[in-house]
């Protein structure tokens, strides 16, 4: 993973949350806040919480004298969460590194993390630090994405970019948010954390958006691909956004589009 892939700082932020969350996050923390709170827990850790997208989901649905501490890597990730959450004397906001929780062992009920495993450098450091912080009988539940090729929007954007870079193409989708796919890698990594009941379902959804371009400047100015694009030449921001653009609208339409998106959800135990 390139240092720049962990980076969620400066307007990446705010066209995350605007533009990203609609179209491929919110229907997947809505069916996360469900399985985090089926259990009615006392006790909630949310690490690499991003823009809160899963919080505001989850609040709602735990009890009045719940603890929801949520975390992120990057600061002003969780600044932007904070600042659209309702005042919620429940919730602790703090900035954290999942690989290195500052929690006591056996803290929390649940450790939830939605799409944040595979932009840890060290995946069975991190599972470890989450069954650190669990109490006997917790649960991690957790989702990675499925590969590009099951990712309509994501492959094609990556395609379309790479056009505009041809001798350097910008891999940072296909690399880390669609990097960790394999069931029996992520099986084995929770296994070597010392994770013995895990269950993995792949669930499909569709995701939409009122055009092409909100697509394009969605994945070019609102994720850290931005900052491979600007790495190389910051003034073909705007080319870059263009070609994805043109290429989402070829194959999906102009108007509003959808398109398939595909991922792993993990419930991990013991
Ligand atoms: C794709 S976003 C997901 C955010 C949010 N969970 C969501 O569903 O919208 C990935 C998040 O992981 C965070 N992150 C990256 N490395 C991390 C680490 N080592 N520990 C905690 N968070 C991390 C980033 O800051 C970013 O907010």
């Amino acid at each position: 993973m390139a240092e720049s892939d962990k980076v969620f700082a400066g307007s990446i932020p705010k066209f995350y949350d605007t533009l990203m969350v609609p179209l491929i996050f919110e229907a997947y923390a809505v069916n996360m806040a469900e399985l985090v709170a089926a259990t009615s827990p006392g006790s909630v850790l949310e690490t690499a919480a991003g823009s809160g997208v899963v919080t505001r989901a989850l609040a709602p649905k735990l009890s009045a004298d719940a603890r929801y501490v949520v975390t992120d890597l990057n600061q002003s990730m969780l600044d932007y969460a904070a600042s659209r959450q309702g005042a919620d004397s429940r919730i602790e906001w703090r900035q954290a590194d999942a690989l290195a929780l500052p929690f006591e062992d056996a803290s929390f009920d649940i450790v939830c993390c939605q799409f944040g495993a595979m932009f840890f450098p060290d995946r069975v450091a991190g599972y470890t630090e989450a069954r650190r912080v669990l109490r006997p009988g917790g649960r991690f539940v957790f989702s990675v994405w499925d590969r590009i090729e099951e990712n309509a929007f994501a492959d094609d954007v990556t395609n379309a970019v790479a056009t505009v870079f041809p001798h350097d193409p910008p891999r940072f989708l296909a690399r880390t948010p669609h990097g960790y796919h394999d069931i029996a890698l992520i099986r084995a990594d929770l296994s070597r954390a010392g994770f013995a009941a895990i269950e993995i379902e792949t669930r499909e959804e569709l995701s939409h958006a009122p055009s092409a371009r909100d697509v394009a400047t969605a994945y070019c100015q609102g994720t850290p691909l931005r900052n491979e694009i600007e790495a190389r030449d910051a003034s073909l921001l705007q080319l870059a956004t263009d070609r994805a653009t043109q290429a989402i609208a070829s194959r999906h339409g102009q108007g509003p589009v959808a398109g398939k998106i595909q991922a792993h959800v993990i419930v991990a135990a013991g």
